[in-house]
């Protein structure tokens, strides 16, 4: 089952344009939802930063937002999913190819549910990370289509037996190819402010609140490469990856080579969040 503009139709039934600009240009924007117990994880936040987006790129949001939350809520109901996830993408719209962007043009809406599990595995035993220089535009703030730097990025962790990369600007860490990054150092968590050089993620705000109310100190401050390899802990977070220890950068090890107290307890608050 797929959401396509204002109707729902079975995979079959959607027939893309090869005009689509976001099939020309990677012009349009997405969002990835979670889905818990059948609901969905702070939708609010989620459709007010694909708003954002959409506006940040002049396309106009095709709906209110109390008008696409009834519609993604139908879907979720439509599709049976329990846990997993939902992909929103709204492209520019439908015209022959020119750099200009044509006037009357209307934003094409997608959007379907996937059954996809919790990475519990990962997050229990950590994942190893790769650094790489922060090749992105200037404007990683908007949840943009045009993914390449970070689809290859991520492949560069693939290719090194790695499972995220965490990129760098001149050696000051942003974020990583499709998840923020925080570290802890004596008992302080640092992460990079929200800015245009990051996506402002979702989870990233979630965990911070939690922490902010668990009384750790937090600091979103731009930090180096240097202060990651000296750091206590290190963790990701995400839509999908939750918060999820990083054990090794570059094949050194993060402190004993165990996911931290600090992070564990953060995923502890996570977990009841998500399950209350
Ligand atoms: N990516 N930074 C980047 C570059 C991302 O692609 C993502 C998420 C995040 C975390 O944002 P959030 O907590 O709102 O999910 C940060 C999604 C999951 C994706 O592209 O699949």
């Amino acid at each position: 089952m797929l959401l396509y503009n204002d109707l729902f139709l079975n995979k079959e039934e959607v027939h893309i344009s090869h005009e689509d600009r976001g099939y020309y240009f990677g012009d349009g924007v997405y969002e990835v939802f979670r889905i818990y117990n059948g609901k969905i994880f702070e939708t609010e936040k989620h459709l007010q930063r694909l708003k954002r987006s959409c506006e940040e790129i002049q396309i106009q949001f095709p709906y209110t937002i109390e008008e696409i939350n009834d519609k993604l809520l139908q879907l979720v109901q439509k599709s049976f999913v329990h846990e997993g996830t939902l992909y929103l993408q709204i492209t520019r719209g439908v015209a022959p190819r020119s750099h200009v962007i044509p006037k009357d043009i209307k934003p094409v809406v997608l959007a379907y549910c996937n059954e996809v599990n919790r990475p519990l595995d990962k997050m229990q035993s950590g994942i190893k990370a790769i650094t790489q220089e922060d090749i992105r535009w200037l404007r990683c703030d908007i949840k943009s289509l045009n993914l390449l730097p970070n689809t290859l990025a991520k492949q560069n962790a693939v290719n090194h037996s790695a499972e995220e990369t965490i990129f760098h600007r001149d050696g000051v860490i942003t974020e990583c190819s499709a998840s923020n990054i925080m570290i802890v150092h004596d008992g302080e968590i640092h992460t990079h402010p929200v800015n245009h050089l990051i996506l402002n993620g979702v989870t990233r705000a979630v965990v911070l609140k939690l922490a902010a109310k668990a009384g750790f100190p937090i600091k979103e401050h731009p930090f180096d490469l240097k202060q990651l390899n000296r750091a206590d802990e290190v963790f990701i977070t995400g839509t999908t990856v939750e918060i999820t220890p990083i054990i090794s950068i570059d094949q050194l090890i993060v402190s004993d080579g165990k996911p931290g107290k600090i992070t564990r307890e953060l995923q502890n608050l996570y977990e009841k969040l998500i399950t209350s």
